[in-house]
């Protein structure tokens, strides 16, 4: 009997000492295959401001005025490094992942599983792949809603999603819900992460 518990004890601390050594190997293989991959820096993702910083920059004109000045590549870059700040400060991160995984058929329903060039960028470093989903993973949010479908659910979730248990973050909009510096930012962040994805498209 003895022998019996000594062998379980053995394979246990072996299973342990393997899943420990793949959880190291897999992530490093993986990365393996894109050695070489470009970093792009700031000012690169920054480069051609978004469609969706173009639109907040024309529907809100004197808000985004007060907030940014000019609609430009630069003031692009500040809002979203800003909204990634946030998204930290805030622990949005704590509801929700960054990242596709290659288990549970994911695949269905946020496309195929992420890539480390995905995240060889300014703005996904520190990575913020998250391990809770209160809420859906966003690592393919880009694209995927409009501006106002994002202010109006940032100000109240409940707006656009009835049973919602997401805090509201109304603090950064004003009462007629144009956003302020911070709100702009916010919503200019979550309109980018996933638009380094060039992948086939989500489902
Ligand atoms: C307490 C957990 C929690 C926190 C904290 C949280 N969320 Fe959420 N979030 C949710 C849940 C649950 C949903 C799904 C229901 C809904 O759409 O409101 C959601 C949905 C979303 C969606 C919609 C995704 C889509 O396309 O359907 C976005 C975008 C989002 N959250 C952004 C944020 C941001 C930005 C923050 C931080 C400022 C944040 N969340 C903080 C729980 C959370």
């Amino acid at each position: 009997m003895e022998r019996f518990y000594t062998l379980a004890f053995a394979a246990g601390i072996g299973c342990f000492a393997v899943a420990f050594v793949l959880s190291i190997a897999f992530p490093v293989m993986s990365l393996d295959n894109y050695k070489g991959m470009e970093y792009q820096s700031l000012e690169q993702l920054a480069e051609t401001p978004s469609q969706s910083f173009v639109d907040l920059s024309t529907s809100y004109p004197e808000a985004f005025a007060e907030a940014f000045g000019e609609m430009n590549s630069e003031s692009y870059g500040e809002a979203l490094r800003r909204g990634r700040d946030i998204y930290i400060g805030q622990a949005c991160w704590h509801c929700h992942s960054q990242y596709v995984r290659v288990v549970s058929n994911e695949e269905q329903r946020f496309g195929t599983p992420s890539t480390a060039q995905e995240y060889n960028n300014y703005l996904n470093q520190p990575h913020l792949w998250g391990t809770r989903r209160v809420g859906p993973d966003l690592a393919r949010e880009y694209g995927k809603r409009t501006n106002d479908w994002h202010i109006a659910h940032l100000i109240n979730p409940k707006n656009v999603v009835p049973l919602s248990v997401m805090p509201a973050y109304a603090y950064y909009f004003n009462e007629d819900g144009s956003p302020k510096r911070d709100g702009f930012s916010l919503v200019t962040y979550l309109q980018w992460i996933g638009s380094t994805y060039k992948g086939d498209p989500q489902p």
